[in-house]
């Protein structure tokens, strides 16, 4: 699916019907340059869970845990690697009891160390295309 979003309300919006497709145990992978709307996009899908948790770049932690109220997705995980220096601590984050049944994964700089760990259900891209216009890109892999 292509979209134009021309706001980061556009952007969450987008994310917001996204949500509608998800069943829990989804990991989605988010690939765009600094600053083209990937945690905006993250943003979107914890609001679109009735949280008003605010979501922020897990830059110093590497992964948030949102918890929420979805009939199946009870949490949304956050990870981002972009200052995830070594490939070796990933093991450390012992990804399967973190990516569950009930949870949503959203990562992103998922290949910045070459190839993916991760073994994604969804791919989605984001353009940077303007000061305010993005193409996001959503495949579903699955
Ligand atoms: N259409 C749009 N969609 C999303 N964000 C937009 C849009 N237009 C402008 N922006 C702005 O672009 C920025 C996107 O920042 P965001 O932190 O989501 O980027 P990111 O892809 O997560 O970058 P990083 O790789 O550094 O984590 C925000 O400041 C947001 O307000
Ligand atoms: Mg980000």
């Amino acid at each position: 699916m292509n979209y134009t979003s021309k706001s980061e309300q556009q952007t969450k919006d987008i994310a917001k019907d996204f949500v509608k497709t998800l069943k829990g145990g989804e990991v989605i992978e988010l690939i765009g340059d600094l600053g083209a709307g990937k945690t905006v996009f993250v943003r979107g899908i914890v609001e679109a869970f009735g949280s008003d948790a605010r979501v922020k770049s897990p830059t110093f932690t590497i992964m948030n845990e949102y918890p929420v109220r979805g009939e199946k997705v009870k949490k949304i995980v956050h990870i981002d690697l972009y200052r995830f220096n070594n490939a070796s601590q990933l093991s450390a984050l012992e990804l399967d009891e973190v990516i569950t049944d009930d949870s949503v994964a959203c990562i992103e700089w998922p290949d910045i160390f070459g190839e993916s760990p991760f073994f994604p259900t969804h791919r989605i891209e984001i353009n940077h295309v303007d000061e305010e216009i993005r193409e996001i890109e959503i495949e579903n892999l699955s």
